[in-house]
Order: C-alpha cells, then structure tokens, then sequence
C-alpha cells in the first residue's frame, strides 16, 4: 500500500550511560544515566519512519522479559503496527550505549531475541507485503536479510549499519543502498574483494553505482550525504546544530528516508529532509527519546 513502510530489524533495549570521556582498557568511571530506553536500529528507523507520517508495520523479536516492555514503548505510543512481532522465550536485545561529553557514542549490542529472527520466522509475514517500501539493518541474521531482499516485491531500502556478510544480489537489491563512509567502503568489498581501496568519497559512491546498485545514499554525519542515482551524484548538506548525543541519528536518516520515498517524494527530496531530521535529534539525548524532536516544538520537553 502506497505510503506504508515493513521495517524487517532489530528491537532493543538501550542502556544509556553518560560518561565525560569513555574509559581506557582496564579503567573504572563513575557514569550516569543507567536508565532502559527503547532502541535497535530496526526500531529506531521504524519509530522514525511512522513519526514522519507513513503507516509502519515492524516484522522483529523481542523476549519474554521486562526489558521488552521498555523496548516496545514508543512504538506502541506512535502507533507502530506490531502484530508481526515474534516472542522469544528469553532476554531482549540490549545495547550498552556510552556518550561522552562530545556527544560521540560507544556501543556493545547483545542480541537476544534479535538473533532469533530466522528466515523461517519472517516467511510467515512475508506473504503480506506487497509494494511496500521495506527497510532493513544488519542487527539480524544476515541469512534472513538476505531471504527477505530475495522475497521483497516492494522497494529496498537497506541500511548496511553493521555490514554483515550479505550476498552480493542483496545489496545490489536495494534502492537505495545506505552506508556511512567506512561501511561503504566495507560494502564494496563484500561486492569486490579484490577492489583497491578508495579514499574519496564520491569516488566511492561512483565505484558501488558502477559494481551495479541502482543507488546509493552515504551519510556524511553532520555534513549530510552524498546522494548517487541514475541522475548522477549529488551532495545534500545537513543544519547546523549544538551535538549532545549523536546515538541514533542515522536511524532518523534512514527511517525519515524510507517514509518520504513511500510517501512519494524522489530520492534527493527525501534525502535533504533525511539530513535535517537527522541533525535534529542530535540535540537530545538517547535514540528514540530524541526523535519526537523531529516533530514536535523545539521547546517540547525530551520524552524518558
Ligand atoms: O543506531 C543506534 C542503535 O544501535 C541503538 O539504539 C542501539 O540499540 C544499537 O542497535
């Protein structure tokens, strides 16, 4: 249905640690924070994606513990569907979040349910899509993404965030490919493993078009992304902002991607606005908890 999104990933449950600076091997700090907050790449792009107005239906796992409630909060709140949600007996995924006061992240993820998302689990779903705009992450079993960019009848958008050993048609599938700069250079060797490395970055862009993705979307952190489609390669600057927390913005990339291209805007449209909501949520903290900045009043307080 035109203006929905299925987003196939991950649901965690971030711990969130504020840290003046982030400790050196075998060192002990003092943090504060140590509060459960919804995260996950697939959750936060789910979240993001719906708080830009698409209908969203989230295919994920989470377990049978309390830490799935404090996972599933926002999506429940924005009105995300969650009827494609598998409970697995045991612990959620949990991510250990650390900030600095920089607003740079350090992250550990424990999958839990997460790794529980089998081919076989997300078959039974599959047959309910149809031209949906699907988005994917690499915090699920990479034989799963690679089934689902397989079964998709609607278009890709897939977020290599981490880059997983995928096949090579599964990232040739998606429309577009997103990738900061490392993983693009990652991606590309996953699509070449005897390619020279490249340093710069549209030449990257140009080098993944050229091994046949029909487009590719680096981000460029707080200078916004380079954009590469049929039409040729077009850089889209970001606002400038106070960082206080950097955790999850690309997912506010990529899901405020995945609803304007389901909701009919082109690529570099959605792209710009991608940028700026983006950059948006960089001035609060947590992931999720900051991206009702992306719609509400500046002066609205942060959500818990
Ligand atoms: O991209 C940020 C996310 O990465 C966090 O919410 C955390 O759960 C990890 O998946």
């Amino acid at each position: 249905m035109a203006g929905t999104v299925v987003v196939v990933g991950s649901i965690n449950a971030d711990l969130g640690v504020e840290v003046d600076r982030f400790p050196q091997p075998g060192e002990t700090l003092n943090g504060r924070g140590g509060v459960l907050a919804p995260g996950g790449k697939g959750a936060n792009q789910a979240l993001a994606a719906r708080l830009q107005g698409a209908q969203v239906s989230m295919i994920g796992a989470v377990g049978d513990d309390a830490a799935a409630d404090a996972a599933l909060r926002f999506l429940r709140e924005a009105g995300v569907h969650l009827e494609r949600l598998h409970v697995e007996s045991g612990a959620t995924g949990i991510a250990l979040v650390m900030v600095d006061a920089a607003g740079e992240n350090q992250i550990i993820v424990i999958p839990g349910a997460n790794a529980s998302l089998s081919p076989d689990r997300v078959e039974q779903w599959l047959d309910q899509t149809g031209d949906e705009v699907v988005v994917m992450q690499g915090e699920i079993p990479v034989e799963t993404i690679d089934h689902v960019a397989a079964r998709t009848k609607g278009r890709l958008v897939l977020n290599l965030a981490p880059v997983v050993g995928v096949r090579r048609e599964t990232i040739l599938r998606a429309d577009p490919l997103v990738v900061n700069e490392h993983e693009a250079r990652l991606a590309l060797r996953l699509l070449d493993p005897g390619h020279p490395a490249i340093d710069e970055e549209q030449e990257l862009v140009s080098e993944l078009m050229g091994q046949g993705c029909p487009s590719v979307v680096m981000t460029l952190g707080s200078r916004g992304a380079l954009v590469g489609d049929s039409s040729g390669i077009l850089e889209v600057a970001s606002i400038r902002v106070e960082a206080v927390d950097s955790t999850g913005a690309g997912d506010a990339f990529v899901g405020t991607l995945a609803a304007d291209l389901a909701l009919g805007k082109n690529l570099q449209a959605a792209c710009r606005h991608a940028a700026a909501a983006a950059a948006s949520t960089v001035e609060h903290r947590g992931a999720q908890s900051s991206y009702w900045a992306m719609v509400d009043s500046p002066d609205q307080p942060e959500r818990q």
